[in-house]
């Protein structure tokens, strides 16, 4: 499956790595040329570099690797990503860290779609910190667990296979609104792992029997 990453940050290179090392033909692309040409040769592994139209215009998968308030003119730039699958991965902290700027009744990954109707929005990846993409989708010596929300199927569960063959667990949880959990979870790491002194080499997972 081609994938193109808009962003050039460390949750961009670090998801080009992961779906780079299992095999994907992987785009990186950002509003700053240059910046989307050091990520791609940071990164390596045939990974390459594209203006963000080109890039979401090739891919079968595109991930939105930049704050969640940059979403909207990037779906207004690139004209809609109508008919594609495109992963939410962002959490809408607020400026300072001190919680979510949006919540309850409705979520980033939810906005997103109301700006990109005709696009399958899928939420996947927010819980999970760059350093565990970094190091190799393990987060105290174990697979983390991406949790993959969103309201068409298919998407959902090709976006759990892709999780899955970069070498983490999945959760499947139900239609795009439970993104309004989803988030929050993503809260309560960030203030786990910097807050409260864990670190970053934690994720969330769920326990249960199958
Ligand atoms: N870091 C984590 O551990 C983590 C974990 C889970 C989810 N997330 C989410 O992942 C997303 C990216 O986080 P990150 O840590 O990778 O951030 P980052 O390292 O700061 O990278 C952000 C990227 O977004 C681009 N960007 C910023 N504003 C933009 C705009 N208005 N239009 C186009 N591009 C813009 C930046 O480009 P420039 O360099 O040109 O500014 C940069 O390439 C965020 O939504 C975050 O909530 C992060």
């Amino acid at each position: 499956m081609s994938i193109s990453i808009i962003g050039a940050g460390n949750m961009a290179k670090g998801l080009a790595a992961r779906f780079a090392s299992a095999g994907h033909p992987v785009t990186l692309a950002s509003r700053d040329k240059t910046k989307a040409d050091a990520a791609a040769r940071e990164v390596g592994n045939g990974v390459s570099s594209a203006p963000i139209a080109a890039a979401a215009q090739s891919a079968d998968v595109v991930f939105l690797a930049v704050p969640f308030d940059a979403a909207g003119d990037i779906i207004e730039a690139v004209g809609g990503f109508a008919g594609k699958i495109v992963v939410d991965i962002t959490n809408p902290m607020k400026a300072d860290f001190s919680g979510l700027s949006i919540g309850h009744t409705t979520s980033a990954a939810e906005e997103i779609q109301k700006r990109a109707p005709q696009a399958k929005i899928v939420k996947a990846f927010n819980t999970i910190f760059a350093q565990v993409l970094q190091n190799a989708g393990q987060a105290a010596g174990r697979p983390a667990t991406v949790f993959v929300a969103g309201d068409d199927e298919a998407a959902r569960a090709a976006v759990a296979e892709l999780a899955r063959g970069a070498g983490f667990e999945t959760l499947e949880t139900g239609p795009l609104a439970t993104a309004r959990y989803l988030e929050p979870v993503a809260a309560l790491n960030i203030t786990l792992g910097y807050g409260l002194g864990h670190g970053t080499d934690i994720a969330p997972t769920w326990q249960r029997a199958a």
